[in-house]
């Protein structure tokens, strides 16, 4: 997908960022991309390939049923058309970012996630104890149709105990500073579909 870099919405994004550090696009994927995708999630689960995520990483990774009950895959070039078109997309506003906001963004990983009826993911940083590279985290939501009743909000802890609520409507896409603002998922009432991903900047630690 050819998109220009000082896009309209790219723009809005970082300078949301920029003030204050976390920005919510309700119509961000285009309706057919969010349809594709939300299938080729639900072929996924079907087959068996979405895995109960685990919190930390490497050795520390544990699988605790208490703090996240999501099933995760991760995404790669080359897995679907609509993945490799959403791929597009987010390298896009990461080369949008960097030349607005100069983040240094190295890359993006992402993984499909989906909440079973009644999962949640408890309050939590998207950023490990011993890996500081996820600098700017994204979530794009898949789900049709989707009301307040059905729960599943993003809640997002913004500064002066204010609190900010993303419905995840198919099509949002909600981008956060991965190290400054504490969220959490509610439990949901039907599954829950997204994509969620991070964009990277070089380590900090020894080469
Ligand atoms: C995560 C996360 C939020 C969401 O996967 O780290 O916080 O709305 N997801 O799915
Ligand atoms: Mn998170």
């Amino acid at each position: 997908m050819n998109i220009s870099l000082d896009h309209p919405l790219f723009a809005r994004i970082a300078s949301d960022l920029a003030s204050h550090g976390w920005s919510q696009q309700n119509i961000f994927l285009p309706s057919a991309l969010t349809e594709e995708l939300a299938r080729d999630c639900l072929e996924r689960a079907r087959l068996g390939q979405l895995k109960p995520a685990a919190t930390g990483r490497g050795v520390t990774a544990q699988v605790r049923e208490g703090i996240r009950g999501d099933a995760i895959e991760w995404v790669e070039r080359g897995q679907s058309a609509p993945v490799d078109r959403y791929l597009g997309l987010m390298e896009s506003l990461r080369q949008s970012l960097n030349q607005s906001l100069f983040l240094g963004l190295e890359d993006f990983e992402s993984h499909f996630a989906c909440y079973p009826p009644g999962a949640y993911y408890l309050r939590h940083l998207d950023r490990f104890n011993d890996d500081d590279r996820r600098s700017v985290s994204t979530v794009a939501y898949l789900n049709q149709a989707w009301l307040p009743e059905d729960g599943g909000q993003l809640r997002l802890y913004l500064p002066g105990e204010r609190i900010h609520d993303v419905v995840p409507t198919g099509g949002a896409l909600v981008v956060f500073l991965s190290d400054q603002i504490p969220h959490e998922v509610l439990p949901a009432q039907r599954e829950r579909l997204s994509l969620t991903g991070w964009f990277r900047r070089r380590g900090s630690g020894p080469l």
